[in-house]
């Protein structure tokens, strides 16, 4: 199958029926996070994989009852940094230098315009560009599962505040973004599997300019 046909199978599915997705799966579609592109390659963020259901069970009345939470195989929950601190960005630009065996002026000037710049904005701003970043690996997540035949429901309809509680994320820096159950459609289940995918006519989002 073709990327594109891969995308078009996929959906956001509201029924999955507990099938374990395979390790090698879950592997590839976390590299594929992880190969993410991000703001100055900062990464800002984590990504936590829950298999326990326990855990799950927690998190489901705290994201709407949404039955993928628990009926999924592998719950992503995508974290960013709470903020920007010189030691989250200098150690970036510390491994960036270890890993390519060299230091150059221009990195390390940019180093020093982003430490004199994003440690002193406000937590809550830093949160949100981080909170971005962690979106795009998400994204990639979604893509990569779609093409592992693995069934991906993008949820951010959950309350932040108490995921962050029942993982312990604030006393990590980190901060609930967005999750990612990850499993097999439950068809019979699923009013949604059936129905015509939607989208915009592509002239109402692109506009062309010579
Ligand atoms: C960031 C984000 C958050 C979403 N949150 C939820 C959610 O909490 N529950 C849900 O059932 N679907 C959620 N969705 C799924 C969207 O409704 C769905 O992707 C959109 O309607 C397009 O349909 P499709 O993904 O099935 O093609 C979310 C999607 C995104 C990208």
């Amino acid at each position: 199958m073709e990327l594109l046909d891969k995308l078009n199978w996929r959906y956001a599915a509201k029924a999955m029926n507990g099938t374990q997705v395979p390790e090698d799966k879950i592997e590839r579609i976390l590299e594929a996070a992880r190969l993410a592109p991000t703001s100055s390659g900062l990464q800002p963020f984590e990504i936590f994989v829950i298999k326990n259901q326990d855990i799950k069970a927690q998190i489901k009345p705290v994201a709407w009852n949404q039955s993928v939470i628990t009926d999924c195989s592998h719950l992503l929950v995508f974290a960013a940094w709470d903020t920007y601190t010189a030691d989250r960005i200098n150690h970036m630009f510390d491994l960036t230098n270890d890993i390519r065996g060299f230091k150059n002026e221009g990195w390390e000037n940019y180093r020093q315009m982003l430490l004199n710049s994003y440690p002193q904005k406000d937590t809550e701003e830093n949160f949100n560009h981080a909170a971005k970043q962690a979106y795009i690996a998400f994204s990639q997540a979604i893509v990569a599962a779609a093409f592992e035949g693995v069934d991906a429901t993008p949820i951010e309809g959950f309350d932040p505040a108490a995921v962050d509680e029942i993982l312990g994320l604030r006393e990590k820096g980190l901060r609930s973004a967005v999750l990612l159950p990850l499993g097999y459609r439950k068809d019979e289940a699923d009013w949604l599997v059936n129905l015509k995918k939607v989208r915009k006519p592509m002239e109402e989002l692109v506009t062309v300019i010579e």
